[in-house]
């Protein structure tokens, strides 16, 4: 089994979808920001604050080689910039879930904890810069994934059997 990759946009719900696929599949789940935070030992949003998003950047590089090197047969999900890393494509098969903005920012208000998801993440406190680096960003994650599933209005089991049977058919 090849690595699984999730990429996509703050809360479009990789989280969800990653919890999901290893209650229903063999794969062992990691997810780039909990390594990170373990690294460092803070939370990411501290880490923003406190040394800035290039340390961050630099640290997702750092795990990014280390998962080329080491993981396999894992399910790893990313934060929303991880994609940048250039050996992401080495890694495995990358899986981009796709939803528009307001879609996104409809499925984070909907959440019951919503406010401590907008307050964890330092690049959604501004909505409209946040919309300019999702504009900025969609053509770049498209162009990189080997496989895209449209998460709008799907529960994340939808998502998972949709994501489990694509995959098969791609490591074909
Ligand atoms: C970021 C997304 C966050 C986290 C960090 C930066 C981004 O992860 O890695 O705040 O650049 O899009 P989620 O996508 O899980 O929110």
């Amino acid at each position: 089994m090849k690595n699984i990759i999730l990429i996509g946009f703050m809360g479009v719900g990789k989280g969800s979808v990653a919890r999901e696929i290893v209650a229903n599949s063999s794969y062992i789940a990691l997810d780039t920001d909990d390594m990170i935070e373990s690294m460092v030992n803070k939370k990411i949003k501290k880490v923003f604050e406190e040394e800035g998003e290039e340390y961050f950047r630099k640290l997702e590089k750092d795990v990014a080689n280390w998962l080329q090197k080491s993981v396999k047969d894992t399910l790893i999900s990313t934060g929303g910039g991880f994609y940048k890393v250039k050996n992401l494509k080495k890694i495995g098969t990358i899986v981009l879930l796709d939803s528009p903005f307001d879609e996104i920012l409809k499925r984070i208000e909907a959440h019951p904890n919503a406010k401590a998801k907008l307050k964890k993440r330092p690049l959604l406190s501004d909505l409209k810069a946040a919309k300019e680096l999702f504009k900025q960003r969609q053509p770049e994650y498209l162009a990189l994934a080997d496989i895209v599933v449209d998460v709008t209005n799907k529960s994340a089991l939808e998502c998972t059997k949709e994501i489990l049977k694509k995959v098969k058919k791609y490591d074909k």
